[in-house]
């Protein structure tokens, strides 16, 4: 049985409700209570109530005390680039002076940049970097990340990526979802016969990555000026065959139709979709893929393109919102600040954003059964916020907000 944990105090207790993505009307629905508590026994919640009642139902529990402010689940961010070496600030400065990404990546910076650095670097120094990231995605109040490869793009290079990825998963409490990247760009020595290095992820790098056991989704940068539609596919095919599920970057930068190839395939995400077409939205809705809108990409990038969300739910997709955090295009680690930009460029209403950075992200990782939401039977993965009620983690810009964050019902990070 072991002991019961309370987590009195708060004025507030807001959460979605569900085990899986919430769409349409359900995005905007929270429950919300006032002066709400939790009690945990060991890593689950075995109650959801007003404090008061909490303390009658549990009279001997052991309490932590809050005083005051907000409990909401633990953030969860469905997509991050979170294992690289070396930062890219001269790239920022030079689209400040009108320079575009992808001249930049034409011209052999951008992911390539990255690369160099992550090949060039040694596994203590990845995994030294990866963990100073987490600790600060833990004290932003994120508890579970998607963790894309794909600044190595050789053999060697993706598992050493995979292997600091789990070396993290075992030193530290916020966990990352293991997604294999090799199809980010076109590595260097395969700049001048593309279709090689697509052979060789299919028929090499893909089933012996699959082999590791090390990734669970396999992801793709779908675009005209990378990896076309017909490559997509084909690569995307062989990853499904070898049991990856599936999440692709796609109508980031053009409409190429991705959004359709990501409902075709059944991928479990759909990510960026600015250039999202009309059909393209139908196809994610008829098979229930979650788009991961990443907002702050498009105002990094200087793209003005907004990302349809407003049309997506009236469809009654179940969006999720994430950094994309990267060194080239989001070089930012706060769902709290993704959730103001969620509300000030998609128009999306508070619980939605709510809804979009826990529950439905967690749907999209098909981890929504035991995180994303403050439920009974749920794993204790809880933030709590030195703000009067949720609807400021939209209102307020830039200050960071958590004061305590629990993972497994543990506290893993106060301040
Ligand atoms: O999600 N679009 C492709 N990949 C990243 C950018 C990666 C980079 O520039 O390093 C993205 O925006
Ligand atoms: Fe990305």
């Amino acid at each position: 049985m072991g002991e019961v944990l309370l987590v009195l105090g708060a004025e507030q207790l807001a959460t979605p409700q569900g085990t899986g993505a919430q769409g349409g009307a359900q995005l905007g629905r929270l429950q919300v209570i006032e002066r709400g508590g939790l009690a945990v026994r060991g890593e689950r919640i075995v109650a959801v109530a007003e404090g008061g009642e909490l303390e009658r139902r549990f009279p001997s529990a052991k309490t932590l005390r809050l005083d005051g402010g907000t409990l909401v689940p633990g953030f969860v961010d469905a997509h991050t680039h979170p294992v690289f070496a070396g930062t890219r600030e001269e790239e920022f400065e030079l689209r400040t002076r009108g320079a575009s990404y992808v001249d930049i990546a034409k011209a052999g910076g951008g992911i390539l940049s990255s690369v160099r650095g992550v090949r060039a670097a040694g596994k203590e120094e990845l995994l030294a970097l990866l963990l100073r990231r987490l600790e600060r995605f833990l004290e932003l109040g994120t508890t579970t990340i998607e963790a894309k490869t794909g600044y190595g793009l050789t053999f060697e290079d993706e598992l050493k990526c995979l292997e600091v990825i789990d070396q993290a998963n075992r030193s530290q409490p916020v966990e990352c979802v293991p997604t294999f990247l090799g199809a980010h760009d076109y590595p260097p020595e395969f700049r001048e016969r593309p279709e090689a290095y697509v052979d060789l992820l299919v028929e090499d790098m893909l089933p012996r990555i699959a082999e590791t056991g090390l990734a669970r989704y396999c992801d793709i940068f779908t675009e005209s000026h990378v990896f076309g539609l017909d490559d997509s596919r084909r690569i995307l095919e062989r990853a499904r065959e070898l049991g990856f599920g599936l999440r692709l970057h796609v109508d980031q930068l053009s409409q190429l139709g991705g959004a359709q190839l990501a409902a075709d395939l059944g991928a479990a995400s759909a990510d960026h979709l600015e250039y999202c077409s009309a059909e393209g939205i139908e196809a994610l809705a008829e098979a229930r893929v979650v788009p991961v809108l990443c907002p702050l990409v498009p105002l990094y990038l200087r793209i003005d393109q907004e990302a349809p969300a407003r049309r997506m739910i009236d469809a009654g997709l179940a969006p999720a919102l994430a950094t994309d955090f990267n060194p080239g295009s989001c070089m930012a680690q706060s769902l709290a600040e993704v959730m103001s930009f969620g509300a000030l460029r998609y128009s999306m209403s508070a619980e939605e954003c709510l809804n979009a950075v826990t529950l439905n992200a967690a749907a999209s990782l098909s981890l929504a059964d035991e995180r994303g939401s403050l439920e009974v039977g749920k794993r204790a993965d809880f933030v709590h916020l030195d703000q009067p009620n949720y609807r400021h983690l939209c209102y307020e810009l830039t200050r960071n907000p958590v004061r305590t964050v629990a993972i497994a019902g543990k506290v893993a990070f106060e301040r």
